[in-house]
């Protein structure tokens, strides 16, 4: 066989070594690592090449692919959203991504991001949570106990210092399976029979569920002042979570308008509905939290700039191990032009 030459290999993380790389580095340390990339890169905001991601709807579900650049480095992520899956052992989200030098064009890194996902949704929300939260929030209800919801869990306590979090879900066997993923990991579990049961006492409210449609998670009555709502699960048209009243109440934070008004809470508000840029709050440009009797809501979709961070942050971190291999993905001519004769080269060895 022909061995490829390092022109033509591109770094490969696969699940398997993902998962090595999150137990080697450690769940809290990497939501927080993450956490700090997403947020430099906030920071650099208008240096990012932007669209909202490019979406193919079809009955069940959809597929994405969210691409951006720096300048420097682009980056894109396939990633689909089905509810129906997990009726039949498949999973809502599974995604995978790639980084490329934008000066050839060459890909840099090519991994998976299923878990890479959950890990930079929970690092995002508890980043943006950091900002908007109550002072001192400890306890946050967590509503849809799905595939992202310890991460949400553990993100919120690494980041913003949560001590509980209150599980509630349509299906209680998510609920069981979720308190049973977090004993032992420092934070106080409470399983709740309703959604209203897992707000009691919290200062931060997750809406975490997977439904095509518009459903309403929360009523206008369940919500209190001085609470911040993060709001993951409604992000694709006629797909929301909240009451439209609590849009009205609410001070609305998002991370690409043009995106969240096509596929968030607020594609249920006026085109002209007020909005503030999590990336002008990061960089002191707008204010965040104003006074302890505001809600704030973090009306989050997932921006292609989190998981350009979130691939950055591989990067970075699987140099020096063996969690990657190198993937012959980049064919590499001994003469660039000579494509051809290196396939008809290859009949011997066949
Ligand atoms: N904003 C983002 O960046 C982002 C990123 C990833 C996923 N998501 C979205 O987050 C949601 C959750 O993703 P997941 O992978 O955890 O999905 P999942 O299917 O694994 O879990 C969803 C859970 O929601 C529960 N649920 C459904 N309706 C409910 C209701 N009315 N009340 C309480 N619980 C209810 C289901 O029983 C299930 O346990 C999805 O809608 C997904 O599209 C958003």
């Amino acid at each position: 066989m022909l061995q490829p030459s390092d022109k033509a290999l591109v770094p490969f993380v696969s699940v398997d070594d993902m998962m090595k790389l999150v137990h080697h580095i450690g769940i809290e340390p990497m939501l927080k690592g993450i956490a700090d990339y997403i947020e430099a890169d906030f920071r650099r905001w208008e240096l990012f090449d932007k669209t909202p991601r490019i979406a193919s709807h079809s009955q069940e579900g959809v597929i994405e692919l969210m691409p951006t650049s720096d300048g420097e480095v682009y980056g894109f992520k396939y990633v689909n959203g089905h509810p129906k899956n997990t009726k039949e052992g498949l999973q809502t989200v599974t995604a995978f991504g790639l980084l490329a030098d934008v000066n050839t064009g060459y890909p840099v890194l090519l991994t998976e991001m299923t878990v890479l996902t959950a890990l930079r949704t929970a690092a995002t929300s508890a980043m943006v949570a950091k900002y908007l939260a109550p002072k001192g929030s400890t306890t946050m209800a967590m509503i849809g106990n799905g595939a992202q919801s310890e991460f949400q869990s553990l993100a919120m306590k690494a980041i913003c210092g949560i001590d509980s979090v209150r599980l509630y879900d349509i299906d209680s066997a998510a609920t069981d399976k979720a308190a049973r993923n977090l004993a032992g990991m420092g934070l106080n579990v409470v399983k709740c029979s309703t959604a209203e049961e897992s707000m009691e006492g919290a200062q931060i409210i997750t809406t975490c569920t997977a439904d095509k449609q518009c459903a309403t998670i929360l009523t206008d009555n369940m919500i209190g002042s001085g609470v911040h709502i993060n709001a993951i699960g409604g992000d694709c048209p006629g797909k929301t979570e909240l009451a439209p009243a609590i849009l009205h109440r609410s001070d609305i934070f998002v991370e690409y308008p043009e995106q969240t008004r096509i596929e968030g809470e607020i594609q249920q508000m006026e085109d002209d509905h007020p909005v503030t840029e999590m990336w002008e709050v990061i960089s002191g440009k707008q204010a965040g939290r104003t006074n302890p009797e505001q809600i704030t809501l973090f009306d989050s979709v997932g921006f292609a700039i989190e998981d350009f961070s979130a691939l950055r942050y591989v990067r970075d971190n699987i140099k020096g191990t063996e969690l990657f291999i190198d993937l012959d993905l980049l064919a590499d001519p001994d003469d660039p032009r000579d494509l051809f004769g290196m396939v008809q080269r290859a009949s011997s060895e066949a």
